[in-house]
């Protein structure tokens, strides 16, 4: 009888790229340049997390009534639609970015990913996504929850000064002041702390601190971490 080498088949699955950290850490802007650098596709986890908190916005715009099974009824309507490098969460299946980046989506998204039965809503689809293809999966629990057996697990972070400066360039395409960048600190702080616990960093991912990084710097670290492992 032989058995199984589930080391080489381990090898043989698609490489999946578990990039985790914490809110603004530069984790998905960094996981799709990653994925078009290497071929594969990107995942965005808390697009989904963002689109099923849009849906329930949608089916009642007051999150202290909504329930868990409230929550996922008002989920149907999302669908993760694959495009050449990286799939898109649709409300309707019409493309809603704004709707999921807006300041209600932002400031309700962790009361839903504390739920569990959504986590596993949100876990079925990244898997899904994953399924056949080479991926690089972004979000919080990648590393550990969904994707425990990823060859390359990276955990992103900054110091939250710089998260929340990167955030204002991108939102406003010009310098923010100081007190603007004071006030987005806080907001990042306290989303933080309320996904602290959803936030787990494996002990086998490899840190990287993007604060005096630029992002081609960290893309080339990640590149060059998942090019040895294919070898
Ligand atoms: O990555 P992003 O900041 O867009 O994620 C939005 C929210 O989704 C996070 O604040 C967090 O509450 C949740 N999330 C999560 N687990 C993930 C990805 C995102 O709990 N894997």
């Amino acid at each position: 009888m032989t058995l199984p080498d589930t080391d080489s088949a381990e090898r043989r699955r698609p490489l999946v790229v578990a990039i985790d950290g914490p809110a603004a850490s530069g984790k998905s802007s960094t996981a799709k340049w990653v994925a078009s650098e290497l071929g594969f596709r990107h995942v965005d986890s808390g697009a989904l997390y963002r689109a099923a908190t849009a849906a329930a916005l949608r089916a009642e715009p007051d999150p202290r009534r909504w329930t868990e099974d409230g929550v996922l009824a008002a989920a149907a309507i999302v669908t993760l639609v694959p495009g050449e490098r990286s799939f898109e969460a649709r409300l309707e299946g019409a493309p809603a970015e704004e709707e999921l980046r807006g300041s209600a989506v932002t400031s309700a998204v962790s009361l839903v990913a504390k739920m569990p039965r959504v986590r596993a809503w949100v876990n079925d689809r990244v898997r899904a996504a994953a399924e056949g293809h080479a991926v690089v999966v972004d979000g919080r629990d990648m590393g550990t929850a969904v994707f425990p057996k990823a060859r390359v697990k990276i955990f992103l972070v900054a110091d939250p000064w710089e998260r929340a400066k990167r955030r204002l360039l991108q939102r406003f395409e010009r310098l923010p002041t100081e007190a603007e960048i004071a006030e987005e600190t806080d907001a990042l702080v306290r989303r933080d702390a309320k996904d602290e616990a959803q936030t787990q960093r494996a002990s086998e991912a490899v840190l990287i601190d993007t604060t005096y990084l630029t992002q081609r710097e960290q893309v080339e670290r990640i590149v060059a971490l998942a090019r040895s492992v294919m070898r």
